[in-house]
């Protein structure tokens, strides 16, 4: 019988294969400036589904998808029958009936776990309002070729509890690093993700004391699609969890900096720290595109 592989989340996949992940995407980064070109995805077709805007998920996949020979086709939530109400199940199934790979973002985790549960092909979570596992894909990419290794590290997480904090740790859990997380009272992480990740997650309520002798500095926006309404509560409640050149200088000598990006700076970073020497933040961008190659070949092969 075949068996179908999603990525809903980075639980749905193990350290070893997480690793291979890793691996395949800095060969594929190797292949494409050599200008070595593959064809895999000849004849495949990709369904993205987008309900929250997107500039780096919906062009890493849609170039991943061309650059080995297949297609992406976009579907935004208000030009198709979404919008008058056909349900995800209902979708999930007549994509599935179509196309070889589907990914999702959207405002409900939930939908992408009824998605997958309705569709014969993978189904990718291109983010969620609790995690963004793709994300993660680039971002330890980044950190391998940075640091070459995650087991004796620290990780630091400052500013909001949200989807990317929630996949930092269970990045956290798989490659068995140490991640210190800083949020304001009341936005801490997922309770359930940090459970499962106790031994490699630590709370704490200074953002010094996360940053303190750690690897690499990471942050997020401090209002995520979705939460808009309360723009200017979380500016007044973020102070003090922006990441400046006083909070980033207690990190090691040669900590490094990254952030998912869209990034608002003078809020959650300064500029100083995003422009500067020490900040790996277009390269954790760019490597979205090669974790999406990867990725995608994954699941493909994994699913036949
Ligand atoms: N980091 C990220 O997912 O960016 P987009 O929202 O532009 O896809
Ligand atoms: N936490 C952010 C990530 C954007 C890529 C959001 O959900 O808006």
């Amino acid at each position: 019988m075949k068996t179908v592989r999603h990525f809903k989340s980075l639980l749905d996949i193990n350290r070893k294969e997480f690793l291979r992940i890793i691996e395949r995407a800095i060969t594929l980064k190797n292949d494409s400036k050599n200008n070595v070109t593959h064809n895999i995805f000849n004849n495949k077709t990709m369904a993205m589904i987008f309900k929250k805007n997107s500039t780096r998920t919906r062009v890493a996949f849609e170039t991943a998808m061309s650059k080995m020979g297949g297609h992406a086709i976009f579907l935004s939530s208000d030009t198709t029958q979404m919008s008058r109400g056909e349900n995800i199940s209902d979708t999930g199934k007549v994509l599935s009936g179509m196309v070889d790979i589907i990914l999702i973002r959207t405002h409900n985790h939930n939908e992408v776990v009824e998605l997958a549960k309705h569709s014969s092909v993978p189904v990718i979570n291109g983010l969620t309002e609790k995690f963004h596992p793709c994300q993660l894909l680039a971002d330890m990419q980044t950190f391998y070729e940075e640091k070459g290794n995650f087991e004796d590290k620290k990780i630091a997480w400052v500013g909001d509890g949200c989807n990317m904090c929630n996949s930092y740790i269970n990045a956290a859990k798989l490659l068995n690093f140490q991640l210190k997380i800083s949020t304001p009272s009341g936005c801490e992480p997922d309770k359930k993700t940090l459970s499962l990740a106790s031994d490699n997650v630590e709370l704490c309520d200074l953002p010094g004391k996360a940053v303190e002798d750690c690897d690499l500095v990471t942050t997020d926006v401090w209002t995520s699609m979705g939460d808009e309404s309360d723009v200017e509560k979380r500016k007044q409640l973020f102070r003090g969890f922006q990441i400046n050149q006083h909070l980033f200088d207690k990190a090691k000598h040669d900590a490094i900096f990254m952030h998912c990006l869209p990034a608002y700076r003078g809020e959650e970073v300064e500029s100083d720290v995003i422009d500067g020497k020490r900040s790996r933040v277009w390269q954790q961008a760019q490597n979205r595109l090669f974790t999406s190659q990867a990725l995608i070949e994954f699941l493909l092969n994994e699913s036949e």
